[in-house]
């Protein structure tokens, strides 16, 4: 698998550095430091450039129905910048300081540019993709703002769902959980295979069964990351370890560990309502907890469930063996994958 994410990233990196360069020189700059191409000693695939999932994701769309990859590479640009810019803009909201394992780019050169540089990329990869040659980009770009609508919507339900509580009445539900995470990561993974099959010029009920293929997708590969927020190194993952704890996050692991009810779920319960801060310490415990109430497991279980759900979508349609089969092994990698 990570074969093909490299196929995938060969192709679209020669048309990806072209539209950087396009850029405001100091906007290209910090794209550069976000996209990891500024650091040397940083091989393709590591954490410090990103796996190119979303980009990958676009190309396999356009194979899958039958296309030539090429006729994906605008879409695959445009996704891997709009989920650039997505991730600018989230690390300020988050707070969080590291990412892909050097500074966040807010960090590095203060919010300000960042806000600004994730602006560009915006404008780019819609400018990217309505430039695309052929009959397709018009319902190429508004697939993508649709896929922006639900990335906003799935962002602030993730921002409000800070200051809600952890238990009684008021708590997160799971079924609020998933909507939020099928918006703000499955909303993107599903445009970028869809895009390469509008792209391709396949049916729409080809294109819905792959954008319900990649939101399944999606809302695995956000459970997946709930668990390495809890429990991943930052040496794989490139990022902090508990700032989803430390900010209140309702992510998966927690509130299925909070659903079972039983001791663990009520010692955990005690520790996260301790208005005191959550120390390096009391993360670390609370994290315990969690794997021991069996949010871990739920959250692994969550991620399954999602992972078959998009596998029954690839049967929905008739789609191409080699690229069909690519996106089925992309299912496990992101299963299993620490970073
Ligand atoms: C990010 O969600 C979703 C978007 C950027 C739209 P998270 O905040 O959970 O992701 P990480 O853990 O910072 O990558
Ligand atoms: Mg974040
Ligand atoms: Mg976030």
């Amino acid at each position: 698998m990570p074969w093909t994410l490299e196929r995938c990233r060969n192709l679209v990196r020669p048309a990806l550095t072209e539209a950087v360069g396009r850029l405001h020189p100091w906007a290209a700059e910090m794209t550069a430091h976000a996209l990891g191409w500024d650091v040397p000693g940083h091989p393709s695939g590591t954490a410090g450039q990103g796996k190119g999932v979303r980009q990958a994701l676009t190309v396999l769309g356009a194979e899958a129905v039958g296309a030539p990859a090429a006729v994906a590479v605008n879409g695959a640009v445009a996704v891997e910048l709009v989920h650039t810019f997505s991730l600018l803009h989230d690390d300020i909201m988050d707070g969080d300081e590291t990412r892909r394992g050097r500074p966040a780019l807010w960090k590095a050169y203060g919010t300000g540019p960042a806000v600004l540089a994730g602006d560009a990329l915006f404008a780019l990869a819609v400018g990217v993709l309505a430039e695309t040659p052929g009959p397709h980009a018009t319902t190429a770009v508004r697939k993508l703002t649709a896929a922006l609508h639900d990335l906003v919507r799935g962002q602030a339900d993730d921002l409000l769902f800070e200051s809600r509580p952890w238990y009684g009445p008021e708590a997160v539900g799971r079924t609020e959980y998933l909507a939020m995470a099928e918006a703000k990561t499955g909303a993107l993974l599903g445009c970028a295979v869809a895009l390469g099959a509008v792209l391709g010029g396949a049916e729409p009920a080809t294109v819905a069964a792959l954008d319900r293929f990649g939101r399944h997708l999606g809302t695995a590969f956000q459970a997946v990351d709930d668990l390495l927020g809890l429990w991943g190194s930052p040496r794989d993952t490139g990022k902090p370890v508990h700032g989803d704890l430390r900010r209140a996050k309702k992510t998966l692991p927690v509130l299925a560990a909070l659903e079972s009810a039983g001791p663990d779920a009520r010692r955990l319960a005690a520790l996260l309502a301790d208005p005191g801060p959550l120390d390096a310490d009391r993360a670390a415990r609370a994290a315990d907890l969690v794997a021991r109430a069996g949010g871990r497991d739920a959250a692994l279980a969550e991620a399954t469930r999602h992972l078959a759900l998009a596998d029954a979508c690839l049967t929905d349609v008739p789609l191409h063996g080699t690229a069909t089969a690519e996106l089925r092994a992309l299912r496990a990698f992101l299963l299993g994958r620490r970073g």
